[in-house]
């Protein structure tokens, strides 16, 4: 059954809101479909779901940190964007839609972040994406997992809000969690200091 996306009110989803196609994407069936897979295949998991409410954590984080790094400016320049208004698209679409595919990994041992990267680009279409933005965001969501040789920005940024996503520090499963450790430093180093590049999971 499709759940109902509704957003957690902050100031970056009250700054989209007028984005029309994330709204498109956010209603769009098979993105909705590939939510319920993800749900289904994660009744008993105990942590980190990849459910709504983590794509838009992930996009919220996302656009925060290229915001105060200037990125939006660096997304338009170096990916031939039209605007900022692009670019604040793309990276909201990229943080909604990263972890689509997860349903195909429980599924098929396939790896998510390639299975979601091909998913999304007909949900891109349809929210009338053009190629170019298209592709930006379907090489993040490829890249989002772990730090790669020559990985976009928009990648490196997607990695990074994925883990300062997550609510570690109050999880009732931590003490059962091989990525603990891993998770709060990565938040200590962030609070620190912006942390370029992810290390490998
Ligand atoms: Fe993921
Ligand atoms: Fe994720």
């Amino acid at each position: 059954m499709r759940q109902a996306c509704r957003e957690p009110e902050t100031k970056v989803s009250r700054g989209v809101r007028g984005l029309g196609r994330i709204g498109v994407v956010r209603k769009d069936p098979f993105y909705l479909d590939c939510l319920s897979l993800n749900g289904e295949r994660e009744r008993d998991r105990l942590f980190c779901r990849h459910d709504y409410r983590h794509m838009v954590l992930v996009s919220q984080i996302s656009c925060k940190v290229i915001k105060q790094t200037g990125g939006l400016n660096i997304l338009v320049k170096t990916e031939g964007l039209s605007g900022i208004r692009s670019a604040l698209e793309v990276v909201y679409a990229a943080g909604l839609l990263h972890d689509m595919g997860r349903w195909r990994q429980y599924d098929t041992g396939e790896d998510h972040a390639l299975a979601g990267s091909v998913m999304a680009g007909s949900v891109l279409e349809r929210a009338g994406f053009s190629k170019r933005e298209a592709g930006v965001i379907t090489r993040a969501i490829r890249e989002h997992r772990k730090a790669l040789p020559g990985q976009s920005y928009l990648g490196r940024v997607l990695c990074l809000a994925d883990d300062l996503s997550r609510p570690c520090g109050s999880c009732g499963a931590r003490l059962d969690c091989y990525k603990y450790e891993y998770m709060e430093n990565i938040k200590k180093e962030t609070l620190q200091g912006m942390r370029w590049m992810p290390v490998r999971r």
